[in-house]
């Protein structure tokens, strides 16, 4: 086996496989990595020469780019080429939920990887370490070893192949943190010298200690069950904010005495809309796959439940915000900060704000949404809604249907004959907010509805407006004014 690295690739230029190359490149100059990907339009936007066009926004990534790129970073569509010369080659390609078939709605899709890895198979040429880095169901890694052998055992030349899984824990807004200084490097297989290869390039950054060698299927469980955790803790403290707006409690207080005890741990105790992105839902999706796959029903269920409640959350949102506003929001304006799935990117993926805001629309409301990264082009392919640019103009007929409408705004002046706020994402933009401004402009009685604790309830309850805060049971009787 050659052990002197010298090209390492990865399949996938998204938010997983760009941001972990930039990060690597800049560690390790002595590689040349390369990342491919099939999407044209994403690697022009990788390669765009002011760095204006990433298409993902994540904090610091742009001058890692900048440092990297053209040097010993390259971005390409040229996947046959990048996986002839490299030594290593990474999948991070995207791997959706099950549309149809079997395990639907539950299973991963893995026809992106198991095209990759015959792609892999065919065009490398001697030994070749292939890594997966998107988070895939148990034992397949399995199922691409054989895709490879059965290629390799095809080719004249010579090749081999060693599987390995190495999956990402990076959290998006934080990512190039993550990845610098992460909690633990996974790395699960069966050869023990393709394992300490890998292991090498991330000792180049990662103290020896916090890289973990397991096998190969611990390694992708323990992804799934560490994603599948962390949804847990958000689901338990959402539905203990819905005791508390019923009791007289509240969610922060509660979560700052739970956190305390060290067996617990203060973080991702932040009650909020719900859990979105790419990977909660899809991930525990995959564990309850597993489970029935096993005929373990009843973990399948426990699992199934952390979903569940999640979407009940949700939809409890819409909700209140339309038992509030008298039971109706039809036509009536309602200010949405944030559709991002949380602070800090631009990713809409699971984002609780797409259900909440279609449910909104459902009842005829006039949305206008404001969010600091997102394209309003991505909204309007996730709320299956055409933007409407003359909202809430008094002189304008509104198309009589019975949905409402909803338009974007850059700004934050959109609160004139605003009936409601709600915020959805904790932008910082969004926590110096001047209320009594605001109060002055829009209808009365005026709601600010905060889902993510950011806003100053002594602030808005001064400047004369209503407030319900997620959580609180303080607002409880606000409920009951009418
Ligand atoms: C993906 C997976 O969704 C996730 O399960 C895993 O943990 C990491 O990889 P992400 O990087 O967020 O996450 O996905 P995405 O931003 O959609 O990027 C995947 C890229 O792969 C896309 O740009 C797509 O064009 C590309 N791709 C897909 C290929 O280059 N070749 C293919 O055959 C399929
Ligand atoms: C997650 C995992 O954290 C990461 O390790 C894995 O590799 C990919 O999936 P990500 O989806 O980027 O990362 O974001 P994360 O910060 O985990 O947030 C997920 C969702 O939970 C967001 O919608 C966020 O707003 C919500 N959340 C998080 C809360 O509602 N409260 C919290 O206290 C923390």
């Amino acid at each position: 086996m050659n052990h002197n690295v010298k090209n390492i690739c990865c399949i996938g230029a998204g938010y997983v496989g760009g941001p972990t190359m930039t990060m690597m490149a800049s560690k390790c100059p002595h590689i040349s990595f390369k990342v491919v990907d099939i999407n044209q339009e994403r690697i022009e936007s990788w390669n765009d020469e002011n760095l204006l066009k990433l298409p993902i926004f994540e904090p610091g990534l742009k001058e890692l780019v900048a440092k990297t790129r053209n040097k010993n970073l390259f971005f390409s569509t040229n996947v046959k080429e990048a996986i002839e010369i490299s030594d290593i080659i990474f999948i991070s390609v995207n791997t959706p939920t099950k549309k149809r078939g079997l395990g639907a709605g539950k299973s991963s899709d893995l026809k992106w990887v198991e095209a990759c890895a015959r792609e892999v198979g065919k065009f490398s040429k001697g030994h070749t370490i292939v890594v997966e880095k998107s988070t895939l169901p148990v034992r397949t890694a399995e199922v691409i070893q054989k895709i490879l052998n059965s290629e390799a055992s095809d080719a004249k030349n010579e090749k081999s192949f060693r599987v390995l899984s190495n999956p990402e824990f990076l959290a998006e807004g934080t990512a190039i943190n993550d990845l610098e200084n992460p909690d633990r490097v996974l790395i699960g297989g069966e050869d023990k010298s393709a394992m300490r290869l890998l292991s090498q390039i991330y000792e180049n950054w990662v103290p020896k200690e916090k890289i973990l060698l397991t096998n190969i299927w611990s390694s992708e469980l323990a992804k799934l069950t560490s994603n599948a955790f962390l949804a847990q803790r958000i689901s338990s403290i959402n539905s203990i904010s819905a005791i508390c707006e019923a009791t007289g409690a509240d969610i922060r207080e509660v979560s700052r005495a739970i956190g305390k005890d060290s067996r617990i741990g203060s973080k991702f105790l932040d009650s909020g809309p719900g859990f979105g992105g790419s990977c909660f839902k899809k991930d525990i999706l995959n564990l309850v796959y597993l489970a029935e796959y096993f005929g373990l029903k009843e973990v399948a269920k426990f699992w199934e439940e952390v979903v569940n409640i999640n979407n009940w959350h949700q939809k409890r949102i819409a909700k209140i915000v339309v038992q509030k506003l008298f039971g109706t929001i039809s036509e009536k304006k309602i200010i949405i900060l944030g559709f991002a799935f949380k602070a800090n990117t631009n990713d809409t993926r699971e984002s609780a704000a797409i259900k909440i805001c279609k449910d909104l629309l459902e009842e005829g409301a006039e949305l206008v949404i404001h969010d600091p990264k997102v394209n309003p082009l991505q909204i309007e392919i996730d709320l299956k809604v055409k933007q409407f640019s003359d909202i809430k103009n008094e002189s304008i007929d509104y198309p009589k249907n019975n949905l409402g409408n909803w338009k974007f705004s850059k700004n934050l002046n959109i609160f004139d004959n605003a009936h409601a706020v709600l915020v959805l994402t904790e932008w910082e933009d969004y926590k110096n907010i001047k209320w009594d401004h605001v109060a002055k402009k829009m209808k009365k009685p005026a709601w600010v509805f905060d889902a993510r604790s950011i806003v100053n309830e002594d602030l808005i309850k001064k400047s004369g407006m209503n407030m319900w805060s997620l959580g609180d049971g303080s607002s409880k009787n606000d409920i009951r004014d009418f």
